[in-house]
């Protein structure tokens, strides 16, 4: 066997590198952006590693079947699930149920339920999970590390571990893991196959050691043996260097053109989201609203941009969330908007250049989470803003255990708090604000993607 630096490697996650649409009856691959592609695809590129996804789209289903899978030099080995299946598996175990577990976001008094339709969910995404196990089973090379992502995978390692000793597994969570208290809201069979499925990986990796915390003490709490698995803590970051070669494209440059046309001299908030419900975006507005209560000197001299993108539509809560969202951005401008100013900005179409203009220009960056694994927007603004912007950060997102020296820290809750910390920022003087621009600058730049990737790999060995 090698060493974890040479390993071949198969990456496992759901949504893959490359997503694909139908062009002309074609399927053309497009590389995705995100923070776990830029990790994780250089071993693609090199050669090194398979990278196994589920087909998510039609696109990728004629992918598939057209053996066309994969675009930019980066292949992808998508698999064709049941449709159903998948869908169950994502929709209703995934991201309604685990997420909702992770982020603290169940509304006990009436969710969750597991009823009979539940149940039947469960049931796919085992189904989903062992798909999953066949294929790493069937395609690593002899001694791979194998790098599963994320919660939608929790359940294919007993199986892969005892049919293929040779291979080492490595979870890696992108999302907070639910101390033992809040994972009493899953049925028992569910958490204990949830928790046996991670305790048998060789390790497990969040972004900080208070969720890897939290699942050794749900292990110890449900009384789950894992004797054989190492915690460890490894963050993301954001590559730099794309990042900076998109704010030079020319799509960049005019999104940034409009946007100075549209605020003018105005101060500018921002916040750059999906449309989450963990990412608390209605209280953000709220806190707005009571800034602009409190502070009759910002009305019309300060505007709120956010670019709150669209998210997981097939779960009911997210589509009630984007109406909550709309609802509260329009009361905010009922009852403050003039003739000539708009004090909230809601776009909700995916437009990156248009993003990444806005966190280019604003003064003030609003991340304010319930509960965030990372949040590599909290970084992004850093790297690429120009104008000495501040951050205001929920103590609840994974970055703040990063960042706390130079942000202006916030609890998600309290819309009080909230509303004086975006205060605080707009206020204060040019030479601190620059001293904290550069600060949070450096504590953003001081982990790269590759570190990450290395991090997951030396935890193989
Ligand atoms: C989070 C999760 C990822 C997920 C991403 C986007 O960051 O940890 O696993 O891919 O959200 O969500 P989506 O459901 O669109 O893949």
């Amino acid at each position: 066997m090698g060493t974890p630096a040479d390993r071949p490697v198969v990456i496992a996650s759901n949504r893959g590198p490359v997503a694909h649409s139908i062009v002309d009856g074609v399927a053309v691959g497009r590389r995705g952006s995100g923070g776990l592609v830029t990790g994780l695809a250089p071993l693609v590129e090199a050669g090194r590693a398979t990278w196994i996804a589920a087909a998510l789209t039609e696109g990728d289903r004629l992918a598939v079947a057209t053996g066309m899978t994969g675009a930019d030099g980066l292949s992808v080995d998508l698999l064709a699930l049941d449709p159903e299946d998948h869908r169950l598996a994502y929709d209703v175990v995934s991201n309604e149920t685990l997420w909702f577990a992770h982020h603290g976001l169940f509304d006990l008094t009436r969710t969750p339920a597991y009823d009979e339709q539940w149940w039947s969910a469960w049931d796919a995404y085992r189904r989903v999970n062992a798909a999953f196990a066949d294929a790493v089973y069937e395609r690593a090379a002899a001694d791979s590390v194998v790098l599963v992502q994320d919660y939608h995978l929790c359940l294919l390692a007993p199986e892969v571990r005892r049919r293929r000793p040779d291979l080492t597994l490595v979870h890696f969570h992108h999302t907070p893991f639910a101390g033992p208290d809040t994972l009493r809201a899953l049925p028992t069979v569910a958490r204990t196959e949830l928790l046996r499925g991670l305790a048998a990986h060789h390790a497990c990796g969040f972004h900080t050691p208070g969720w890897a915390a939290n699942l050794r003490a749900s292990w110890e709490h449900w009384g789950i043996g894992h004797d054989t698995t190492r915690l460890f803590d490894a963050s993301l970051s954001s590559d730099a260097a794309s990042l900076l070669d998109t704010m030079a494209s020319p799509e960049c440059r005019t999104a940034g053109d409009q946007l100075a046309e549209q605020i003018g001299d105005r101060r500018l908030v921002v916040r750059v989201d999906r449309m989450e419900l963990s990412k608390n975006i209605v209280r953000g507005f709220r806190a707005f609203d009571l800034l602009l209560d409190r502070r009759a000197d910002l009305r019309g001299a300060v505007s709120f941009l956010a670019c709150c993108y669209p998210s997981r539509e097939g779960v009911e809560a997210y589509r009630t969330y984007r109406d909550e969202v709309e609802a509260a951005a329009a009361a905010v401008n009922r009852r403050w908007g003039t003739e000539d100013w708009t004090p909230v900005h809601l776009l909700t179409d995916d437009d990156f250049p248009r993003s990444l203009a806005a966190l280019v220009r604003y003064d003030v960056l609003v991340v304010n989470p319930i509960r965030d694994g990372l949040n590599l927007v909290a970084k992004e603004g850093p790297i690429v803003n120009r104008n000495d912007g501040q951050v205001v950060l929920s103590t609840q997102a994974g970055a703040f255990h990063e960042l706390h020296d130079a942000v202006d820290a916030v609890d998600p809750f309290d819309l009080v708090d909230t509303a004086e910390a975006i205060a605080a920022a707009l206020d204060r003087s040019p030479e601190d604000r620059a001293r904290r621009a550069v600060r949070v600058r450096e504590l953003s730049l001081s982990r790269t993607p590759a570190d990450w990737l290395a991090d997951q790999l030396r935890a193989a060995g």
